[in-house]
């Protein structure tokens, strides 16, 4: 991870937006087939939290823990996803911002879509979303499972492993070409 100092960081990436207050846009990829949506009718939800449920609960033996009424989901600094592919909800993202940092949540892909590429490529697009937020970091407490995962986006070890079920990982935007 990067040596940067907090000042240092902050004024690497200038903040040039806040979504704080409104509703992101929506963030697609260069062959327009990839697109961040903020979730916002009933439907949108459903498929945000089953997927979530499904994948990074139910999947690991954790029945009825997954809380769909979470106020955290709801808070101005954080920002759920779902990746759209063709217009089908096929993977979720939300993203925090905390000061100077960005920090990726529950991170899934529908499970007959995995190892396609696109989870990379929801990263990519979170990774647009954050900087265009202005925060040159990105942390995320990664299940043990996916830190292969994560290091082929580009991100490294931040800090000791303390033998949990997640490990947390970090990037430095300041130092990645975007
Ligand atoms: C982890 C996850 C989001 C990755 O999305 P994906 O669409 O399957 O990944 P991609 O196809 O974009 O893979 C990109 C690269 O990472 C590798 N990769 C993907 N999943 C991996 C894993 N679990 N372990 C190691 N490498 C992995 C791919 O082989 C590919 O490598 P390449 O650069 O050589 O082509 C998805 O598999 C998933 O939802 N898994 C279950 C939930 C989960 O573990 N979420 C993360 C919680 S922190």
């Amino acid at each position: 991870m990067s040596t940067l100092s907090h000042h240092e960081r902050s004024k690497a990436v200038s903040r040039v937006s806040s979504t704080t207050n409104r509703m992101p846009r929506d963030i697609t990829s260069e062959d327009g087939r990839c697109v961040l949506h903020r979730p916002s009718s009933e439907a949108e939800w459903t498929h945000y939290h089953d997927l979530r449920r499904a994948i990074l609960y139910e999947r690991r033996g954790r029945f009825g823990a997954y809380d769909a009424s979470h106020p955290d989901e709801h808070r101005r600094e954080n920002h759920p996803f779902l990746l759209l592919l063709d217009g089908i909800p096929a993977g979720t993202i939300r993203i925090d911002l905390v000061e100077d940092e960005a920090i990726f949540r529950l991170v899934t892909i529908r499970e007959n879509l995995q190892r396609h590429g696109y989870g990379r490529q929801m990263l990519a697009l979170a990774e647009k979303f954050v900087r265009e937020e202005g925060r040159p970091l990105i942390r995320s407490h990664v299940h043990r499972t996916a830190t292969g995962f994560y290091e082929r986006c580009g991100f490294t070890r931040d800090g000791p492993d303390e033998g949990g079920e997640t490990v947390l990982m970090g990037k430095d935007l300041a130092q990645t070409p975007s």
